[in-house]
């Protein structure tokens, strides 16, 4: 079968926030004369960052009190000193004008009674910054962002289309090859530059606030393509999951004055943060919700165990104003009221840290590559990301690195395009992944993965857990050899199952052997055997290579500009 070329200055892989971003600024910068695509795995709209929540961080007022060492300094305090200094000063000092640019394209952000943009209190922050529309950020950005793409014609969406591998020539990006899920059919993409936006791997876990989009795929199209992983092992688990699903119960709830509670009826966060108490960092709640319920002063609600959030003191006026989308999700998904009772809740896996081995400019070691969003590591979150620092990163590097990227295009030389790479992908599609006659459901070892993944890599981690962990999964890894029962062309999603669990399989083992070698507990990674924070020996970050065999890991210095590593206390 011929296939099909596609040609494009720019392919931006991935509709989120960091994606679109990307593709508005790499028009604006080539003030539309370069041909950008956006190739999305779902209909761009559906997109993960659509689920944000509670709020986008940034400095918009140094005149009443914040400034910009202080939230330098609280993302690095949050991140337990794993962030890279540089980028988390360069993050802070761009964020106040991403949120403006979005209040200039339309974003109905929340406003103050002086008309101002509204800001709330997230948890590690010392000033209210967590910029908000109610509590439906994300959906708001991202169709903002939707409707100022729609004005560039240079721009295309390729909807419903899955990318299964990136080509290189030597040291430098070629393009992709990618599967029109519409069609069936294997397309070549040849492009001058890429950018990586596909969001994370939350998908791994089966208790988590991820979208079942969020299958680690560009995390192991890069992997796969030589390019390390960085900080694999820090996951982080949101204090509030709703239980039993696991949905998202913003943060925002706390910042807007909510309280946990133990059966015990005690506000017990006045034990583990006196200062912050329900407004410290993440990993630090969760930490403090398994104690309470390890310790038997949780609840139990359908058969798990779990803490109370109680908004009811901020009154029905508050609440509806406030968190709607959180009271409509509580009523229809579990028949709670949060007006009137308790919402039960547990730390949920929400947010993968690590990612793709970028630079500040979120440049890839490969040529013509960057990568932006959650699914890169640049590191502004180091071991532990502060709450609503995450939309702003999506916005702040998609707009780097998409105007990086159309630089990039003025100068980039021609192609050596690789056509064997493209067979060879075209015999493991079609022959291998398509064809395949492995005997196992690829559906168990899906479910497999997520309970391994839920018990061995929480919130408490031990050496003996992870190392069955890494034992599991190279079984699973074997037996989950190729099966795709439907043989159909059009919209085989059985296929795309089949790939992403690949990419979770392979990336999820990246971060297990990386939270195995790292013998600490710093941020989200906790291990009860080693339970101090060890800067001698782990100040550094995990970049893990990919071998079919499993991942190799080698370390590289975290760049501290200012902030010299102390004792975090809240
Ligand atoms: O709780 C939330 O609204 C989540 C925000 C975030 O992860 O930044």
């Amino acid at each position: 079968m011929a296939i099909e070329t596609l040609t494009h200055d720019i392919a931006v892989i991935g509709s989120g926030l960091a994606g679109m971003r990307a593709a508005v600024e790499a028009a604006r910068v080539s003030k539309g004369k370069l041909s950008i695509a956006i190739f999305t795995k779902t209909h761009a709209m559906r997109s993960h960052s659509v689920a944000a929540e509670g709020g986008s961080a940034a400095v918009l007022y140094p005149d009443e009190g914040d400034s910009y060492d202080s939230h330098v300094f609280d993302t690095i305090k949050g991140s337990d000193y794993l962030a890279d200094q540089d980028a988390v000063e360069r993050f802070v000092t761009l964020a106040p004008g991403e949120l403006i640019q979005l209040d200039h394209w339309g974003m109905p952000w929340s406003r103050r009674d002086d008309g101002k943009i509204a800001q709330r209190p997230f948890g590690g922050h010392e000033y209210n910054r967590a910029t908000y529309a109610a509590d439906k950020v994300g959906f708001l950005e991202m169709e903002t962002l939707y409707s100022v793409l729609q004005k560039f014609d240079c721009v295309k969406i390729y909807h419903e289309w899955y990318v299964t591998s990136i080509v290189r020539d030597g040291d430098t990006f070629r393009g992709f090859t990618a599967i029109n899920l519409a069609t069936g059919n294997l397309a070549v993409i040849k492009a001058k530059a890429g950018i990586m936006a596909t969001g994370g791997a939350g998908r791994m876990y089966g208790f988590t606030t991820n979208g079942h989009s969020s299958t680690a795929d560009g995390h192991f199209v890069a992997y796969r393509a030589g390019i390390p992983l960085k900080d694999m092992e820090f996951i982080q688990f949101h204090p509030t999951g709703l239980v039993p699903t696991g949905i998202l119960i913003t943060e925002a709830s706390r910042g807007e004055g909510g309280y946990l509670i133990n059966n015990k009826t005690e506000r017990f966060m006045s034990k583990y943060a006196p200062q912050k108490m329900e407004l410290g960092p993440r990993d630090l709640v969760s930490r403090s919700e398994m104690t309470e319920i390890n310790e038997g002063r949780g609840f139990e609600f359908r058969e798990m165990k779990c803490i109370h959030l109680d908004l009811r003191h901020l009154g029905r006026e508050k609440i509806l104003e406030k968190l709607p989308q959180i009271r409509e999700v509580t009523m229809k998904f579990i028949g709670v009221d949060p007006i009137e009772e308790p919402i039960p809740i547990r730390p949920v896996a929400h947010f993968t840290m690590g990612g793709i081995h970028t630079d500040i400019d979120g440049a890839t070691p490969l040529k013509g590559l960057w990568a932006a969003g959650e699914v890169a590591c640049v590191s502004v979150n180091g071991a532990n990301r502060l709450g609503s620092n995450s939309t702003t990163t999506c916005l702040v590097w998609g707009a780097i690195t998409g105007g990086l990227a159309a630089q990039y295009c003025t100068s980039a030389g021609g192609s050596g395009f690789p056509v064997d790479a493209v067979k060879k992908e075209e015999s493991r599609v079609f022959d291998e992944l398509l064809r395949g006659s492995g005997s196992e459901n690829p559906y168990v070892i899906r479910r497999e993965l997520q309970s391994l993944m839920d018990k061995n890599m929480y919130v408490f981690r031990t050496g003996e857990g992870l190392n069955e962990a890494a034992k599991t999964i190279k079984a699973l890894k074997k037996r989950s050899y190729k099966r795709v029962e439907d043989k159909t062309k059009e919209y085989n999603t059985n296929l795309l199952h089949v790939f992403e669990i690949e990419a979770m399989l392979e990336v999820a083992e990246a971060a297990i052997v990386g939270a195995l070698a790292r013998q600490e507990s710093r941020g989200a990674h906790t291990r009860t055997d080693f339970p101090k924070r060890d800067d001698g020996k782990w100040l550094r970050h995990t970049l893990a290579r990919y071998t079919p065999d499993g991942p190799t890991l080698d370390y590289i210095p975290v760049i501290i500009t200012k902030h010299k590593p102390q004792e975090r206390k809240y």
